[in-house]
């Protein structure tokens, strides 16, 4: 595998390939990050994996500094899912003067949710994605199901600039209690890490009450939120959403279940966890 951090090289080595397929990754990789480059390689060749800690898509009281770096370990991980080169920039390489153009996701997809809880986020997420594009130019762009609104957001972007980028969602990879695997997991104590599953079981009664045939949204929401907080969560928001779209469904959407998606923040004492389960 080849490791490159400046943009030139990265372009020399790729020069002439057209059927790259890119997964863009902030590190620390664990199995949920590996299934993508197993998807990734299913859809083209070469795999080209990123590691950036992207300073744009923290907020200021957030973890940037703390985010874990495990860069040796994350390139031997690599190594042996056959990745042919990790671009893993500096700061001065991706940004070697402040980075003033930025993508402005719209209100509607970029400030609900996550964005209303990260205000600036999913502007910091999409100027990335996009600068990583226009370095490694991949056919195609694997994403993790388990970032849902990231995932749509990044979608609508490639699709109103015209990108030459599929972008292929990949499933969520849980652990065996049902806990979506995350970088932010391992911040967890031994009690939240066992206490951490409820948050997917929580999602898991929303669904089943939405499958079986309930229409009072709002009520199902809340009866979520204080469960999570009987058992000490503080959920942001817990959400049923059209999947296409992102927003709250009318009465009319709801007949169509598959069409929907549960989404969920809360934080377990200093750590926050996000998940979602499509309806
Ligand atoms: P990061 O959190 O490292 O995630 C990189 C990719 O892995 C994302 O597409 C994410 O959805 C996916 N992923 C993480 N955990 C997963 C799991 N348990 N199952 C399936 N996929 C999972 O998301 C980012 O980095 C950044 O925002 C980035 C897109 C790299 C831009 O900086």
């Amino acid at each position: 595998m080849k490791i490159i951090s400046s943009i030139e090289e990265l372009r020399d080595q790729l020069r002439g390939q057209l059927r790259t397929a890119f997964v863009p990754t902030m590190g620390n990789l664990h199995e949920g990050h590996l299934s993508l480059m197993r998807l990734a390689r299913r859809h083209g060749d070469p795999v080209v994996a990123s590691i950036f800690v992207n300073r744009l898509q923290f907020g200021p009281n957030e973890d940037f500094e703390k985010y874990p770096r495990t860069f040796q370990a994350d390139v031997e991980k690599l190594e042996k899912e056959g990745v042919y080169v990790l671009f893993a920039p500096t700061e001065k390489d991706l940004y070697p003067e402040p980075q003033e153009y930025r993508v402005q996701p719209p209100n509607d997809l970029g400030d609900i949710l996550e964005g209303e809880f990260r205000p600036g986020f999913f502007n910091g997420v999409s100027t990335v994605v996009l600068k990583l594009f226009s370095c490694v130019q991949p056919k195609v762009a694997v994403f993790g199901k388990k970032d849902y609104q990231q995932l749509m957001i990044i979608r609508n972007m490639a699709k109103q600039f015209a990108l030459p980028t599929e972008i292929i969602a990949a499933e969520t990879f849980r652990a065996d209690d049902g806990l979506a695997l995350s970088s932010r997991n391992g911040y967890l104590s031994s009690t939240e890490r066992a206490e951490a599953p409820s948050l997917y079981q929580v999602l898991n009664q929303v669904a089943d009450q939405v499958r079986s045939g309930r229409t009072d949204i709002s009520e199902i929401e809340n009866q979520a939120m204080q469960s999570l907080s009987k058992r000490q969560w503080q959920a942001d928001y817990v959400a049923v959403r059209k999947r296409v779209d992102l927003q709250a469904p009318s009465e009319e959407d709801l007949a169509n279940k598959e069409a929907l998606v549960v989404l969920s923040a809360a934080k377990l004492g200093n750590t926050r966890l996000i998940d979602n389960l499509e309806i």
